[in-house]
Parts: C-alpha cells; sequence; structure tokens
C-alpha cells in the first residue's frame, strides 16, 4: 500500500510533499504521478535511462527466494526492530523488505526500483509497505532524513542520496556479494565473476558520507535441485549468456556468501 509510505515520499520536479488523489500522487504546485493498476507509484518524471530486472528474471528471483535458500540473508536484515521508515533501495520483488517488516510490527516499508515486473510484486509484498518506480543515480523521490533503515541489498549503491534520506540515528544495512559467492556456479557456467576489489569500491561509494559499524559474512552451502540451480542462474545478470541447454541437469553444492555492512551517517 502506498499510503502509509505517503508522508516519506516527495515530488521528484519540486520536491513538495505528495497527497494522494484517486489513482495518482499530487503535489502542492500540481505535479501529478500515476499509480500503477498493480499499486506502484510511478515518481521518476518520465527519467528511466533502463529498466532493470526483467520479467523472467523477476520471475525466477520470486522462485528462489520463495524455497527460503537466503533466508540467511533476510534473517540478519531482520534483526534490528525498526519502528520508522524501512526504505528498500533496489527492492526487486520487496522479499527482505516484507521480512524486516514482519518482524517490525510499528515500521512501514518503501521500496525503490528501476524494474517494473519487479515492483508489480514489490507493491503486493506486505501491507505495510509502499512501491515506487525510481532510478537510484537519480534523486530519491523520498523526503531529507526521512528514513530510520536503509536496506541495500545486492542493488546499486547511490552514497549521497542514502545519506540525505536517512535519519542522522538511522543504518544503512548493505549486502554485496562475497568472493565465494555461487563460486561453483561461476565456475561451471560462466557467470559473472564477483569483482574481488567489490568490498573496496562498495566502501569507496559510502565513505564520504557514512562510517562502517560492523560487516559480517554470512555463508552457506546450498543443496540445490538442477532446477532450483536454473532458478538462481536466471535471476542473476549472466542469465541471458547461458544457453537452456547449458542448464544444470542434476543437483548441485553451491556456496552462498555475502558480506553484510552496517553503516552509520557521517
Ligand atoms: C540483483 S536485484 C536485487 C533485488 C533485491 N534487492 C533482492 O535481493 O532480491 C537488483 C535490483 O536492482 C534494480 N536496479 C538496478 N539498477 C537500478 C537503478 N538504477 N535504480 C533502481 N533500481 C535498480 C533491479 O531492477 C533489480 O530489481
Amino acid at each position: 500500500m502506498i499510503d502509509g509510505a505517503l508522508p516519506y515520499l516527495r515530488c521528484p520536479v519540486c520536491e513538495q510533499p505528495l497527497s494522494r488523489a484517486e489513482r495518482a500522487l499530487r503535489c502542492g504546485r500540481g505535479h501529478s504521478f500515476d499509480i500503477a493498476r498493480q499499486g506502484y507509484a510511478d515518481l521518476t518524471a518520465g527519467r528511466l535511462p533502463h529498466v532493470g530486472d526483467t520479467a523472467a528474471m523477476v520471475a525466477d528471483r520470486v522462485a528462489f527466494l520463495a524455497a527460503g535458500h537466503y533466508d540467511f540473508i533476510a534473517d540478519a536484515l531482520a534483526a534490528g526492530k525498526p519502528d520508522g521508515l524501512v526504505l528498500d533501495a533496489g527492492t526487486g520483488t520487496g522479499s527482505y523488505l516484507a521480512r524486516v517488516l514482519d518482524a517490525a510490527p510499528g515500521a512501514t516499508g518503501l521500496g525503490l526500483d528501476v524494474s517494473k515486473p519487479a515492483l508489480r510484486r514489490a507493491a503486493r509484498a506486505h501491507l505495510r509497505a509502499g512501491a515506487v518506480l525510481a532510478d537510484l543515480w537519480r534523486p530519491l523521490p523520498v523526503a531529507d532524513a526521512a528514513a530510520e533503515l536503509v536496506l541495500n541489498v545486492f542493488a546499486p549503491r547511490n552514497g549521497a542520496e542514502f545519506r540525505r534520506v536517512l535519519r542522522p540515528d538511522g543504518r544503512l544495512l548493505v549486502v554485496t556479494p562475497a568472493a565465494e559467492h555461487l563460486a561453483e556456479l561461476v565456475a561451471a557456467y560462466g557467470l559473472i565473476r564477483v569483482d574481488p576489489d567489490k568490498a573496496a569500491r562498495v566502501s569507496g561509494a559510502l565513505d564520504e558520507h557514512f562510517d562502517l559499524e560492523t560487516a559480517v559474512e554470512l555463508r552457506r552451502e546450498l543443496r540445490l535441485t538442477a532446477t532450483e540451480a536454473g532458478t538462481l542462474i536466471g535471476m542473476t545478470p549472466s542469465a541471458r549468456h547461458v544457453e537452456p541447454a547449458e542448464l544444470p541437469t542434476e543437483a548441485v553444492e553451491v556456496t552462498a556468501a555475502v558480506r553484510l555492512a552496517t553503516y552509520r551517517p557521517r
């Protein structure tokens, strides 16, 4: 539901607060933004440089996350108990945001993404979560100091904007793949490798605006059926490079290894 998140949104054109008008959001200066039939609001103001995850990638993400293989990541994200706004930047299907909200009955959620197929899911992910079409590389359609918690899971990071929308006492949780993440699939199917300097690049993008509080590696050995392994490949950016005939035909053991970093604003 977009209504709960409304007090935290701002007009992408003039930065004024937004209010609800039937199937649109409007600011006091008359700028108007559609709410799609599926429930997400389009706050791009017509500026959308790319389309993000495709419908096929989203379908695979839904299936894979529903099977619970990444629940250990969701559990770690849900460990705090925020009662303000939880902003999920690059929310995908909204699955992690929903898990955080389940554990935090007083919190409101807002998921941002550029992918319409993902937002169709995210808009229904949780009763207390709204979903908004927005580009993370542009000024976010979110008020200053609105969020108590910003989540960023396998998605682009805009340090300056995350800092602006975060409360001074808030936290930013960033999940990135560790070096061995999906190593077995990377080796066997030529998936895009995790950049060995990933951790350094992530801190580089955030250092100016945040102090690193903690960083932990979360790791699981996953036993996947051939279908699940194919689904996991399908939700990665490498999906389009793997021919259907090359997909796994047998069960596989796969390492899931991610880094969860907690940042506080400077
Ligand atoms: C790997 S998926 C992760 C989704 C979700 N956080 C999860 O882990 O299930 C990356 C997401 O970031 C979105 N994305 C990519 N570039 C973006 C941008 N510039 N602005 C907003 N979202 C973007 C994609 O559409 C996709 O949903």
